[in-house]
């Protein structure tokens, strides 16, 4: 996801400097080539050893060494960068920004660079409350940089609150999104993903192994293209993607309602959900008692949630269907996309190894009325970025 893109990682003195080290590693094993830059305090805490072997890059510490003194080393920096990364930014380095002092080689590159900036605070609760930090986190906002917000916990200190460092796993997705061109920014989408649950008793229903992972990568991937993105969930185990609403649902009905609540202002509706096309007919109150010889259970048809979004698709709207076969899969696809009146259905053989629920990756052939792509086995966050390319390419022609 980082390919070709050059990362200068600020690391200022805090006892969360230890977490940094983590960051490098995450960036460099999405493809980014990584500069760490330490400010004196923070060598107090880790040495540049460990960001050196890390990043396999020279750290960059000391505005007047000779070597990078000869190169004029922090304007070169400051313009190799497609993004800075500030991981912990402390209260003083956010006092020095937000008043423009430049004396040392971080704080004289952040007054040179003109890349986005991401502040990654991380202080005791008291700095982090203290109106001092609170009007100079006013000034870095205003004056355009980003800031990932510190999370509440135990800190260090022995302290609660807000302060520590946020989740290695936000910063790392606000910065992909940072480096992400905002193609879909403006836009409201929605995506549903996961299986729904259609319960004959309390304790027992009928279900599918959908995991959610391909919806949530579509959802994650439209909100890094600066969507506005509402997720309708099935039940699963995944964490809600930064920036995206989630909306959970046990039952076809309840994902029915949530959909269709919502479908006349979207822009694009991806259905990824692996809704059941059955419901138990009756449902006990009660827990059914085992008893001996066979249980019978009616099955009723569910409503078809893509079939009414195309029956009453708004003008200009690109609707996304996903049908998961196990033969004939192109023409059942293409019978799905005329039917439910869809503009792009994304056919998925579950027959392929790798494809389908529960894999990281996916192998699918997106259709359209008139183009087809067949796409190779692939990561689910690839696949996503695969049909956002698409559905972009619809909304921009509106012929849909
Ligand atoms: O969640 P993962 O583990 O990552 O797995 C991903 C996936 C296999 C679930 C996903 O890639 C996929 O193929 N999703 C579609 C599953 C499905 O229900 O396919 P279908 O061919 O039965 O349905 C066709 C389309 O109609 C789907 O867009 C479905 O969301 C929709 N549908 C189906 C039935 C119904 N009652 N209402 C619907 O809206």
């Amino acid at each position: 996801m980082l390919q070709g893109k050059s990362i200068l990682l600020g690391v200022s003195g805090g006892i969360a400097v230890y977490k940094a080290a983590e960051l490098v590693r995450l960036f460099v094993k999405e493809g980014a080539s990584v500069h760490v830059v330490m400010t004196a305090n923070a060598r107090q805490f880790v040495t540049t050893l460990t960001f050196q072997a890390l990043s396999s890059n020279p750290v960059g510490c000391d505005l007047f060494s000779i070597e990078s003194e000869s190169r004029i080393s922090h304007i070169e920096k400051a313009r190799e960068a497609d993004l800075v990364v500030l991981a912990p930014a402390t209260a003083n380095l956010m006092a020095k920004m937000a008043a423009g002092i430049a004396d040392d080689y971080l704080t004289t590159i952040l007054l040179a660079t003109t890349a986005p900036v991401l502040v990654c605070p991380a202080m005791n609760v008291k700095m982090w409350e203290h109106p001092a930090t609170r009007r100079n986190l006013k000034t870095l906002t205003e004056l355009g940089y980003r800031v990932e917000p510190p999370a509440v916990g135990f800190l260090a200190c022995q302290e609660e609150g807000a302060g520590r460092l946020a989740d290695i796993s936000n910063i790392l997705e606000s910065a992909l999104r940072l480096l992400t061109p905002p193609t879909l920014e403006g836009r409201k989408v929605l995506v549903s993903a996961g299986p729904t649950r259609e319960h004959f008793d309390p304790v027992r229903f009928l279900s599918n192994p959908s995991s959610g992972k391909m919806g949530y990568a579509l959802a994650r991937i439209a909100a890094r293209r600066s969507a506005t993105v509402t997720l309708v969930s099935g039940p699963c185990s995944l964490e809600a993607p930064a920036r995206v609403e989630r909306i959970s649902v046990t039952s076809a009905a309840q994902m029915r309602d949530a959909v269709l609540n919502l479908s006349a202002c979207q822009d694009a509706i991806v259905m990824t959900a692996a809704v059941s096309d059955y419901r138990p007919a009756e449902v006990s109150p009660r827990k059914i008692k085992k008893s001996p010889g066979q249980l019978s259970v009616v099955l009723a048809p569910n409503p078809d949630i893509l079939a009414s979004l195309g029956a009453a698709k708004p003008s200009g709207q690109v609707l996304v269907g996903f049908a998961a076969e196990t033969e004939n899969v192109a023409e059942n696809a293409r019978d799905k996309l005329m039917r439910k009146n869809l503009d792009l259905i994304v056919a998925n053989d579950l027959t392929k190894e790798g494809a389908g629920f529960g894999a990281e990756t996916n192998e699918v052939k997106i259709m359209g009325a008139s183009e087809e792509t067949s796409l190779c086995l692939m990561t689910k966050e690839e696949v996503a970025e695969r049909i956002w390319d698409r559905v972009e390419k619809l909304l921009a022609s509106g012929k849909n």
